[in-house]
């Protein structure tokens, strides 16, 4: 298994805080904003006798609110095509053991979420990384690239949208794009939606269950843990009208007994929360994305695309090797007593050398500490440099 980017610094930053130091964390998407209240009362009064497995697939009733949140936005979908999970990382997990064989590949463009990397391998499967440049925003690459890895062995297009770890937003174009691809070669396009709300620029999200020609082989990885800032419920799903795929994930589900109880009876709340929650939540993101992304790119050398969605950002930094400046910054570098741990972005690319000049920045924490980590960074790299 390869170990996660995200957090194999940490015993660094535990050693700067053993240090009194104020270790910043934009290394890692774990929300500081409340969920909704519903949920907050419910997790106070819950009032049950017994604590139960559930349906393997998820509490009926919950997979009927979730299909009707899906109906709300425009996706047709009946409860029936939707398996609860422990996250979207067992989602993940499900979908892959589903449609994989060992030595099949599937082909995701880089850098992507790591453990999709970790997930794959699990399969005894590869991943066919296929390049998106920082100098376009990381733009879907074109048909002609994705058709000259594809063979026998591959069975999916995977990608993120929005992305993590880059932000960029697929447009409609994009994903019929690759609607196309996989219709020409029947394999599945499995899209990540877990941040499907976090678009800014009054943009819209465009997701894959839209696609009414690919109904069997469109298949999307849903979470509650960013979108109400749940990540500790441990609640997600996987969604797709190809039956037979959601058959086979549900032997895994079974195997597994349950989803888990609590996460989904708090999840049943927050479907009930408000338009007025979301754009409340949406709008401080989008300030503390202007608000880093302008002071990243004030800083002599740094570069960093606009993204539209999502919480984080790719930067490329004047520096020879992330994973060293990200480490040094954490033993070596303080200002105010505080400093910042940032995920360096090579860890998000499968070939060692590529992104070295890159961290992922997850804009997380409120509007004073992203400036203050911006001030950090800023002096940080002078010193690095000199
Ligand atoms: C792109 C992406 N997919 C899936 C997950 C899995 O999240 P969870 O298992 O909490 O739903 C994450 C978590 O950070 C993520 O960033």
């Amino acid at each position: 298994m390869p170990e996660s980017p995200i957090r194999k610094l940490v015993p660094y930053a535990e050693d700067a805080k053993k240090n009194n130091i104020e270790v910043l964390h934009l290394n890692i998407g774990q929300p500081d904003i409340q969920p909704p209240k519903e949920v907050l009362d419910k997790i106070k009064n819950f009032n049950i006798k017994t604590v139960e497995y559930t349906h393997s697939a998820g509490i009926e009733n919950y997979r009927k609110g979730i299909a009707k949140y899906y109906n709300n936005i425009g996706i047709t979908v009946s409860y029936e095509d939707i398996i609860v999970t422990t996250g979207g990382s067992e989602a993940l997990i499900f979908c892959l053991n589903s449609i994989l064989d060992p030595e099949d590949e599937i082909i995701i463009p880089e850098p992507f979420y790591a453990n999709y990397n970790g997930f794959t391998t699990l399969s005894s499967a590869k991943v066919k990384p296929i390049i998106s440049k920082i100098n376009n925003g990381f733009k879907l690459p074109s048909t002609k690239e994705f058709e000259k890895l594809i063979n026998k062995k591959t069975k999916a297009i995977l990608i993120c949208n929005p992305n993590n770890p880059t932000g960029y937003l697929y447009s409609k174009e994009e994903i019929k794009q690759l609607a196309k691809i996989v219709l020409k070669y029947d394999i599945f396009l499995i899209v990540d939606e877990v941040y499907r709300e976090f678009v800014y620029d009054n943009k819209t999200h465009y997701s894959v269950l839209k696609e009414k020609n690919i109904l069997n082989n469109a298949i999307v990885i849903d979470s509650i843990s960013k979108r109400y800032s749940m990540c500790g419920a441990r609640i997600g799903c996987i969604t797709s009208r190809n039956k037979e795929l959601i058959q086979t994930c549900l032997k895994f589900a079974q195997a597994r007994l349950s989803p888990p109880t609590f996460g989904q009876l708090a999840g049943i709340e927050a479907l009930k929360a408000d338009e007025e929650y979301f754009n409340k939540v949406i709008n401080e993101y989008e300030e503390r994305r202007n608000l880093l992304v302008s002071e990243l790119n004030k800083i002599e050398g740094v570069y960093c695309p606009n993204p539209s969605g999502a919480f984080y950002c790719i930067a490329e930094l004047p520096i020879d090797d992330s994973n060293n400046f990200c480490k040094w910054i954490l033993e070596s570098f303080s200002r105010n007593k505080k400093t910042v741990m940032m995920a360096p972005a090579s860890g998000f690319y499968t070939k060692e050398d590529t992104g070295k000049k890159q961290v992922r920045i997850a804009y997380v924490l409120n509007k004073d500490k992203i400036h203050e980590s911006t001030r950090i960074i800023r002096e940080a790299l002078k010193k690095y440099n000199s």
